[in-house]
């Protein structure tokens, strides 16, 4: 293999370690994989780079939560995600930790460097805060008075804190949307964000002093560095940015960023003013992709129902479960993961094309040749077909590849399989080798079926590097490494000896892998629930809940989210504010008797005050009520 294509740096996010990963994320992995995987085979000098985002306010709670310190929290995980990707084999050349020292000092560094160009200053932060997502909003970016990202409420929160120039950029960011419309990709997502900035943009708060779980601001250390600038850096502070620059010099700018959806915005925006500020270049590529959806919706650990790609490795095999993820979701779409579409997919594609062919050309060749893949001496009908689909496949994989098309890619791969399958149906060796005379034609045929089965096994070295391997060690093929620019000719077997191995994906009896899975999943959920810390009798009896039946309901005049009612409990009727439009209608609400917090401190909202909660109960995508049928005012415990 040759390097001499230029270099390619390609990163995913560095992940949160805040719970085990689930195929939703080894996703957007596995594509990264498979890219650096081809670029590699094609002749670029690759640096693939992947890490996880350690710091911040909900790590810190997690381990709280879970009695360790954060670093012994992050530590126990990131073994966790570390094995995961040993186990899927992804060839990352180098894991970024974000408490990792280097990278500590070089994030420390790059904020200095933007605070010394004028780009970051100190100011009193008033505003809106959506703590799960930590994320600071102004009114205007709400969505219905709440969080524009998650859609939970915010609170007012004020601190001194360090503020980035965000809006100085909001030309050049412009500017970059549309001179480089390729910068951002899917279309959608660039219409998003160029729409986001043509708002304007407002100055970013990088800096938080109500926990201390990040990395100190070098000039206060009151404070620490927001988590997000924190964590962009990692692309360049691996990289060895600036004090060891070596690697920086030769892969940045990165070629892609691979995102999920939902963090676009930071990559494409936050990102590169970052950059812009240092007088950095920016990337050249951030490509979002959708997400992995399953039928009731999103998948999280609170729900209990993350599929873990450990079980379906352990059961189907790496390059399964690889093979599926690329073959069936289109990039940039969400889509929904069942279990049937992938055991129907392993079955038809895997063992029924695939699988079926190869034990078909090595047990043929074996049974005709004496295990000696022939010459071509005769060509006959169907070989011209054959050949000009084979060589034609890598330029057309390349095509696709370009557009990160990697079920267009592979489509393409499996047209040449299921072609090769219909090769051996139309030209009946079976029937051939009942003629001596056919021999120089027999021959011929096995050759043909030996080089196609051959160029196969280069095409999908990208996307599942074990199974070429397997397939290059039947047809007799081990000793020469994998070169792509050999899936441009034909006519290269000649006199390998085949060596039948093992089907290399077996049929699965799906009803039976049904039953399996939803087994393993139901075991699975039985995990202890993720629980809030431990609190005394004391302290919960502080508590004051009572049961209110709902006189009368109306939407907020203000906010479209909001429902306010009121609600009587025994002699008292009082005014409640709930978040729940989206799930109820006013209506339907009166005459229900609930439970209430009744000695919550008041809140107001948008002007209105309410005193007291309601409770309710998460359910999928909305939020049920919790009723009761004792008699209003009666106390709940
Ligand atoms: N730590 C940040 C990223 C910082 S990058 C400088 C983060 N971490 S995350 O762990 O929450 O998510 C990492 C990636 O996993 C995101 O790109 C996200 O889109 C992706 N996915 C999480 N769940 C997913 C699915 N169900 N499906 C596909 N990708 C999903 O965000």
């Amino acid at each position: 293999m040759t390097n001499d294509k230029g270099k390619y740096y390609i990163s995913t996010p560095i992940y949160y370690p805040s719970s085990n990963l689930h195929i939703g994320h080894t996703y957007c992995t596995v594509m990264a994989d498979a890219m650096a995987r081809f670029k590699r085979l094609c002749g670029y000098d690759v640096w693939f780079l992947t890490g996880t985002d350690e710091h911040g306010q909900k790590i810190q709670k997690a381990a709280e939560e879970n009695g360790v310190t954060p670093q012994e929290y992050v530590d126990r995980i990131v073994e966790g995600i570390k094995e995961l990707w040993k186990t899927m084999e992804i060839s990352y050349d180098d894991f970024i930790r974000t408490t990792e020292e280097r990278h500590v000092k070089r994030v420390q560094n790059i904020f200095m460097k933007i605070y010394e160009n004028g780009d970051i200053y100190k100011g009193e932060y008033e505003g809106l805060y959506c703590t799960p997502c930590e994320s600071f909003w102004t009114e205007s970016q709400l969505v219905d008075g709440c969080c524009p990202d998650c859609g939970r409420p915010v609170e007012k929160a004020s601190e001194e804190a360090y503020f980035f120039r965000l809006s100085k950029y909001q030309e050049r960011l412009t500017e970059l949307f549309e001179g480089t419309p390729e910068f951002l990709q899917p279309e959608t997502r660039r219409n998003e964000m160029l729409a986001f900035v043509r708002r304007g943009l407002d100055d970013l708060c990088i800096s938080r002093s109500s926990f201390n779980w990040g990395i100190p601001v070098p000039i206060n250390d009151k404070h620490v560095i927001y988590v997000w600038l924190d964590a962009l850096s990692n692309y360049i502070t691996a990289l060895g940015f600036d004090d060891e620059p070596e690697l920086y010099n030769k892969y940045w700018p990165c070629d892609v960023h691979l995102v999920g959806k939902e963090i676009v915005r930071f990559h494409s925006i936050i990102w590169p003013a970052m950059l812009m500020a240092m007088n950095e270049p920016v990337p050249s590529h951030v490509l979002g992709h959708g997400w992995l959806l399953l039928e009731g919706g999103k998948m999280s650990k609170s729900r209990g129902n993350v599929i873990d790609p450990v079980k379906l490795i352990e059961r189907y095999g790496i390059d399964a479960l690889k093979y599926f993820l690329l073959r069936e979701y289109t990039f940039g779409q969400d889509g929904i993961f069942t279990n049937e579409v992938m055991l129907n997919r392993m079955n038809s594609d895997l063992a029924n094309d695939l699988g079926n062919l190869v034990l078909r050309a090595v047990t043929m060749i074996g049974k005709y040749c004496g295990g000696v893949i022939p010459e071509s001496k005769l060509p006959g009908e169907h070989d011209d077909e054959l050949k000009a689909l084979a060589t034609g496949a890598a330029a057309k994989v390349e095509g696709f590849m370009d557009k990160f098309a990697f079920n267009l890619a592979l489509e393409e791969v499996w047209a040449l399989v299921r072609r090769t399958n219909k090769y051996i149906d139309e030209t009946m060796p079976w029937v051939l080798a009942r003629d001596a005379a056919n021999k120089d034609r027999l021959d011929t045929v096995m050759h043909n079926l030996a080089d196609s089965l051959r160029i196969i096994s280069i095409l999908i070295y990208p996307f599942m590097h074990t199974t070429s391997k397997e397939i290059r060690k039947q047809l007799g093929m081990w000793y020469a490494d994998v070169a792509w620019e050999d899936a441009f000719v034909f006519d290269m077997a000649n006199g390998e000896q085949v060596k039948k191995g093992d089907a290399i994906f077996p049929r699965l009896d799906i009803e039976k892998e049904l039953e399996a899975l939803e087994q393993l999943q139901e075991s699975a959920q039985s995990v202890p629930l993720e629980l809030k810390p431990e609190i005394e009798y004391d302290e919960f009896d502080k508590m004051d809940f009572r049961v209110g039946l709902i006189l009368e309901a109306k939407k907020h005049p203000k906010a479209d989210k909001l429902l306010v009612f009121k609600v009587k409990m025994g002699t008292e009727v009082r005014q409640v504010i709930s978040g729940v439009a989206d799930d109820y209608t006013p209506e339907e609400m009166v005459g229900m008797k609930v439970v209430v917090v009744a000695n919550l401190k008041s809140r107001t909202f948008r002007g209105l005050e309410s005193k007291g909660m309601l409770l309710f109960g998460e359910n999928g995508d909305r939020w049920d009520i919790v009723t009761t049928t004792a008699p209003d005012g009666a106390t709940v415990c």
